[in-house]
């Protein structure tokens, strides 16, 4: 098993056409060091797990890309290694073969998402791996961009290279399970998380919230920003919390985004702080003009929807490359996003610990439903402690 440390994290850097590229290949090694030696996994399996480190680096930064990790094994050794940083940039293939050089020549190549095939901002992988002159490719899991769907997999398989397809896949689709949705649904990823007491609630009666779970739950869900393209909240959060939505140094923040219908906002909140990161305000038409103004000189971009409702603004997002969206707004907005279908995994955070109160709010406020029957059931549900809470995470 892989230890949970994440001991690999760079900053993502992108290089320039005329820049000498790093030698990754220091990684995959520390990688190999992770591996219980008590419950070894195959060889293959341990190329994938690294490969699927290596793609990790750069999560939060690939949209609308998936986060594909490549290893390049000649004789048993690794010889070679990259990841793909970001959209427009190489795909992670291309940045292990370089690694390699000659040495790709006869070799394996491990890699978490199958091959391109097609021309898009860089040219097809799978033509690369071929000119490399690769012996074999093992692959994590099938691409489900109809652009690809097995087409990479067959042009190594006409041009003689040996393709093993499947390797860890279940970790390969969960690693790639925003980018996979975003394929295949045309919307960005919803992720809804939040954290309540064990009665339930998100915050006393009064609204006040900071903090209802521990801080390494928290430390938690600035990762989780980290991986988010963008983090949305309501306007009654803006006024209660005034949040910042940064990932506190996790990693890359998310663009921040406020949906208010009234635009009866404070004109001073963190969120209009745009240096750190940006914030967009989606609100209805013609909706206080004076604060809209003052938002735009401070940077805040502001955008009028006739109708303001969450699934209007997944697909401005969607149209914007986001891939995954985590909405950590309260029950009023939560119920809005279910009921639009802009929510696709929970993670709610369970804080030991009894705050009462007949009118505190709760984590999800009114979806219409009269009949216990009528609950939405969880599906794929986990669970784990973090600090002195709960973490259940499940999908919809
Ligand atoms: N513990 C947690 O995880 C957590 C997380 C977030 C919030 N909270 C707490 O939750 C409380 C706020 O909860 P809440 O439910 O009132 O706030 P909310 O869901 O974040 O915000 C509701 C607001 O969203 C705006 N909105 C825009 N379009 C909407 C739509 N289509 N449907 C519904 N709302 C829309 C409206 O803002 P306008 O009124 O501006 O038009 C509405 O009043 C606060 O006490 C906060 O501390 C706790």
């Amino acid at each position: 098993m892989l230890s949970e440390t994440n001991v690999f994290s760079k900053s993502i850097k992108i290089y320039r056409d005329d820049e000498v590229l790093p030698n990754f290949c220091t990684f995959a090694a520390k990688c190999m060091d992770q591996f219980s030696p008590a419950d070894p996994p195959s060889f293959d399996q341990k190329m994938m797990q690294c490969c699927l480190r290596l793609a990790r680096q750069a999560q939060g930064y690939t949209a609308p890309n998936p986060m594909v990790g490549a290893i390049v094994v000649q004789e048993g050794t690794i010889v070679g290694e990259g990841f793909h940083p970001k959209a427009g940039e190489p795909h992670a293939e291309v940045f292990a073969l370089r690694d390699a050089g000659d040495r790709a020549r006869g070799a394996t190549v491990y890699v978490n998402l199958e091959p391109c095939s097609h021309y898009g901002r860089t040219p097809p992988c799978a033509n690369a791996l071929i000119e490399a002159g690769v012996r074999k490719v093992v692959v994590g899991m099938v691409d489900p961009n109809p652009k690809v769907a097995g087409q990479g997999i067959d042009r190594l398989r006409s041009a003689g290279i040996e393709v093993v397809v499947g390797v860890e896949e279940a970790a390969c689709q969960q690693l790639n399970e925003a980018f996979v949705y975003r394929i295949l649904h045309q919307r960005p990823f919803g992720i809804l998380k939040y954290a309540m007491t064990l009665d339930g609630k998100i915050a006393a009666t009064t609204g006040h919230s900071a903090w209802v779970t521990s801080s390494e739950a928290r430390s938690v869900v600035h990762n989780l920003r980290a991986s988010c393209d963008a983090v949305i909240i309501g306007g009654n959060t803006v006024r209660q919390d005034n949040p910042l939505l940064t990932s506190h140094g996790h990693g890359h923040n998310p663009l921040r985004v406020v949906m208010s219908r009234s635009l009866d906002l404070p004109t001073e909140a963190k969120l209009w702080q745009t240096s750190e990161a940006p914030t967009i305000v989606f609100t209805e038409v013609g909706t206080n003009s004076a604060l809209q103004n003052q938002l735009r000189q401070q940077g805040v971009e502001v955008i009028e929807l006739t109708a303001l409702t969450p699934s209007e603004v997944m697909t401005h997002l969607y149209d914007r490359g986001a891939m995954s969206v985590l909405w950590e707004c309260g029950g009023t907005l939560a119920a809005a996003a279910i009921g639009n279908g802009a929510v696709q995994k929970i993670l709610a955070f369970i804080a030991p610990k009894i705050i009462g109160g007949a009118t505190a709010p709760s984590p999800v406020g009114e979806l219409g439903f009269t009949q216990m029957t009528q609950a939405l059931a969880l599906e794929r549900v986990t669970w784990r402690s973090v600090g002195v809470d709960w973490l259940v995470e499940g999908y919809l």
